[in-house]
């Protein structure tokens, strides 16, 4: 028998999971962690405990079965959050993580340094808070001390991989993410990184991500219970293992994931590219495609934090059953799911959350319905700039923990007034991970043959024309209301 390995580095948790090769989960694994906030608009994390929830699950998978039959290992994480390394390979600062805020002033440096249309025709994207490059910039100008011990610099799964193999890779999807990719070409840029003083040869060395990039080194064996020697393929950014894990690998199919964040993702044959810069566009897992992306920040977040806050006790099942009695609209109260900034469409690093409309008859489960419904029309604002750009948007798939909700699902597909299918797995970036291992070691001959032979629909939810119409005249509401705060947004984040 042989077995594969995903690994998600996620931002609320590692997860391990071990496939049979037909895609089927044998055991699964996770170890949670916390993201620090120092300050309105931070987040961090400490390396340290992504590699020790790497260890722990990967030990949990590797006592089920016969190491050796493990056949191949794939890396997926969350994208963009920095990684910095002396020459002993010591971290020399948490990570900046996909979500921090701190980099408004830096952005405007770079667009400046560049010029907004050059770092586009690169790039394929403008600057965003979001990305590594201002990151690393703000390391450069805030901790001078940091940047000048820097020997190496990664991404969250890189530096897994580091751990795993000894060796300083990445793959051309989260490399895109760092903007200091020539993403038309699928190589660094050494325009964009000798514009803003970055050695190239403290990045890692860019794969596709089917690639063999090293393999499990004996100390890391004796520490995961992995085969020494066993393959680690390139693997991909979370969106881009999700869309593989989604069967979302070539242009025509598209899918929604409500993680931490929430992103609508199509894949193209071609960088296409929005000229406001409202959506991502990134090299994608299959060798010579590109995808494009909508980014909600804070999707699953939003809920996370309400239920933190509001409903501790319940679990999501029970919130999910009380919102769904209630009615579309959540009587008439609107949610802004601007907790981390917002990327698409506003590009607003400024943004914070907002209800709106709340009334003395709204309860929790009013709010928490309405952090779903907010959440929803954030995506939908994806969906619309998508649309826009003539990227084909109906064969639309559902992942991550939201997606596991069948009124979210619901909820989804009537806001988009377009079906959604959910697969029989839904392990979406971990699976995707391991059919990328499966191809670094010649378990499947490429991405795409693995997809139509492993990823198989479960369920499709149907959209009712009639809650359309409903939802849309909320969401008629919900776009209306940022430009009229966007000003106030600044004003209250200069206090
Ligand atoms: C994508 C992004 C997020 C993270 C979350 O650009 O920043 O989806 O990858 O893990």
């Amino acid at each position: 028998m042989n077995y594969l390995i995903g690994i998600d580095v996620g931002t609320s948790g590692t997860k391990s999971v071990l496939f049979d090769t037909e895609g089927r989960v044998i055991a699964s694994e996770t170890v949670e962690y916390y993201m620090q906030q120092p300050r309105n608009g931070w987040a961090e994390e400490d390396p340290a405990d992504w590699w020790d929830a790497v260890c722990k699950t990967l030990k949990g998978l590797t006592e089920k079965v016969n190491p050796h039959d493990i056949a191949g290992l794939g890396l997926s994480g969350q994208m963009h959050s920095l990684v910095l390394l002396d020459k002993e390979n010591e971290v020399i600062r948490p990570s900046i993580l996909w979500c921090d805020q701190r980099t408004h002033e830096e952005c405007r440096e770079i667009e400046n340094i560049l010029g907004r249309e050059k770092l586009i025709e690169i790039t394929a994207n403008p600057t965003l808070t979001g990305f590594t490059a201002s990151k690393l910039v703000w390391v450069k100008k805030h901790e001078p001390e940091n940047f000048e011990r820097t020997a190496h610099i990664l991404l969250a799964k890189d530096y897994i991989r580091l751990m795993l193999t000894g060796e300083y890779a990445t793959e051309v999807s989260d490399a895109s993410g760092m903007q200091l990719l020539d993403v038309g070409r699928r190589c660094w840029s050494r325009e964009v990184c000798e514009g803003l003083g970055i050695d190239m040869s403290k990045l890692p060395r860019v794969y596709e991500s089917p690639e063999l990039t090293g393999r499990v080194t004996k100390k890391a064996a004796a520490l995961t219970g992995l085969p020494e020697g066993l393959p680690v393929a390139g693997g991909a950014g979370d969106n881009a293992a999700a869309a593989v894990g989604m069967g979302v690998w070539c242009e025509g199919k598209a899918f929604t994931t409500v993680g931490t964040s929430g992103v609508v993702f199509a894949p193209t044959d071609s960088p296409v590219i929005d000229p406001l810069g409202r959506v991502h566009t990134f090299c994608a897992a299959v060798p010579h495609t590109w995808h494009v992306m909508g980014v909600t920040q804070a999707a699953g977040l939003s809920l996370n934090w309400f239920r933190r806050i509001a409903l501790p006790h319940k679990s999501y099942r029970e919130i999910d059953e009380k919102c769904a009695g209630l009615p579309i609209g959540s009587e008439r109260l609107i949610y802004m799911p601007y907790l981390m900034g917002e990327r698409t469409p506003h590009l607003d690093s400024d943004a914070r959350g907002v209800f709106f409309g709340l009334s003395a008859l709204h309860n929790e489960y009013h709010m928490a319905r309405a952090v779903m419904e907010g959440v929803s029309f954030s995506l939908n604002d994806c969906m619309e700039i998508l649309r826009g750009m003539n990227i084909g948007v109906s064969d639309m798939a559902l992942c991550g923990g939201g997606g596991k909700s069948d009124l979210w699902c619901q909820m989804l597909s009537d806001v988009y007034g377009v079906n959604v299918k959910r697969m029989e797995s839904d392990e979406g970036a971990a699976l995707g991970a391991a059919i990328l291992g499966g191809c670094a070691a010649g378990v499947y001959s490429s991405v795409g043959e693995a997809c139509e032979a492993i990823v198989r629909v479960k369920n499709v939810t149907v959209s009712s024309p009639d809650a359309h119409a409903e939802y849309e005249k909320y969401y008629g509401i919900y776009k209306s209301l940022y430009p009229c705060m966007r000003e106030n947004f600044a004003r209250l984040n200069s206090i």
